[in-house]
């Protein structure tokens, strides 16, 4: 299922979910310093959450084990304060293995504490998590975590489930199973890497929903000039640093900033049901729905490509299919 360039709300795939082209991407809420190189205080999380529920963002992504569930707390609590959840948003989240155990007992008791965290009954998206540190044959194989997520949403006792991951190729092998209806893929589709082309079209053609998340590369590019030094959570190549500066540069001589760029980078993808942005202040919420709808010329979009990154300094090689 592709979706429409230009409707804010479209369907997940064949989930019958629907969502916003932009999602609330809930890894900063948990408050983890030693990712992000900052702490987010409780009250500030729940703030955020509360503006999000308050504005057109329908979706929101979490993951178990996020500061060992504190981003499925903090969520939670401001769920209760809003009084339930509002109609029409999706808290999706993700099964985490403990230590480990990937099991599948260990996904049944996942899915259960994000249920009891987040005080919601049903949970609509349940995404395996990062299985690339674990064997393939162990996590997909017979009696695994894949065979269980697929057996709990068959029972009804999960809504959709997906697979939400970084290296390419790892999750090249989960998506060819053809039992996931969504594909969650991080800063691979983004103005600096691209390592993420064929895995998404291969979920676009099976007619997956795909959620393409942090498209700033963990902060750099929604960061002030010079003010990062980090792609995806680990030290940028310096070929890369220069590309950002210039790319600084030739947002600014278009009248915008690189933030909305690297945004819409992927908002103006048809294959990307919708773009999961990390947030923690509730101030970044108006200000992201409202980057959101920014018209930017079509001559930024060849001068920036001109200054992609080469395929030897993105996180994956890239597979031909
Ligand atoms: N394996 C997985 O499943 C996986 C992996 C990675 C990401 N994800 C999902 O995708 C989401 C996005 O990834 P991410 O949060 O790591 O990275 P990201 O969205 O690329 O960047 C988030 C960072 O950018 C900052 N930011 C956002 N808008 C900004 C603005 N307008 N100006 C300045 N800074 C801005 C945020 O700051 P503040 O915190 O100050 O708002 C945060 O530090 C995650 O939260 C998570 O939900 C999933």
């Amino acid at each position: 299922m592709v979706a429409a360039e230009d409707s804010w709300t479209r369907p997940l795939g064949a989930t019958g979910l629907q969502v916003s082209a932009v999602a609330a991407g809930g890894s900063p809420l948990a408050g983890m310093p030693w990712l992000y190189g900052y702490d987010v205080p409780f009250e500030r999380a729940v703030a955020t959450v509360l503006a999000v529920l308050r504005g057109p963002i329908s979706l929101i992504d979490t993951a178990n084990a996020y500061g060992d569930g504190e981003s499925e707390r903090r969520i939670g609590e401001a769920l209760r304060r809003a009084g339930g959840l509002p109609d029409g948003v999706v808290v999706a989240t993700k099964v985490d293995p403990r230590g480990r155990d990937y099991s599948a007992a260990r996904v049944r008791a996942s899915v259960a504490e994000s249920r009891d965290r987040l005080g919601l009954d049903h949970l609509p998206l349940v995404q395996l998590h990062d299985p690339e540190s674990f064997a393939f044959e162990e996590i997909a194989g017979p009696g695994g975590a894949v065979e269980e997520l697929v057996a709990l949403r068959d029972a009804g006792e999960i809504g959709a489930i997906g697979i939400a991951g970084g290296p390419v190729q790892e999750m090249a092998r989960y998506v060819e199973l053809g039992v996931f209806d969504v594909l969650l893929v991080h800063n691979r589709w983004t103005l600096l890497d691209r390592s993420a082309g064929p895995l998404i079209a291969d979920a676009v053609g099976r007619g997956m929903g795909v959620l393409n998340a942090a498209v700033y590369g963990g902060g750099i590019l929604a960061a002030a000039p010079g003010t990062s030094a980090s792609y995806a959570y680990q030290a940028a190549a310096q070929e890369t640093l220069d590309r950002v500066d210039a790319m600084h540069l030739i947002c600014a001589a278009h009248g915008t900033d690189l933030a909305t760029a690297a945004l819409h980078f992927s908002l103006r993808d048809p294959q990307v049901t919708s773009t999961v942005v990390g947030l923690s202040r509730p101030e970044r919420v108006a200000a992201t729905v409202e980057a959101a709808q920014v018209e930017l010329p079509d001559e930024l979009w060849p001068e920036l490509e001109a200054l992609l990154p080469p395929e030897r300094v993105w996180l994956d090689a890239p597979f031909e299919h």
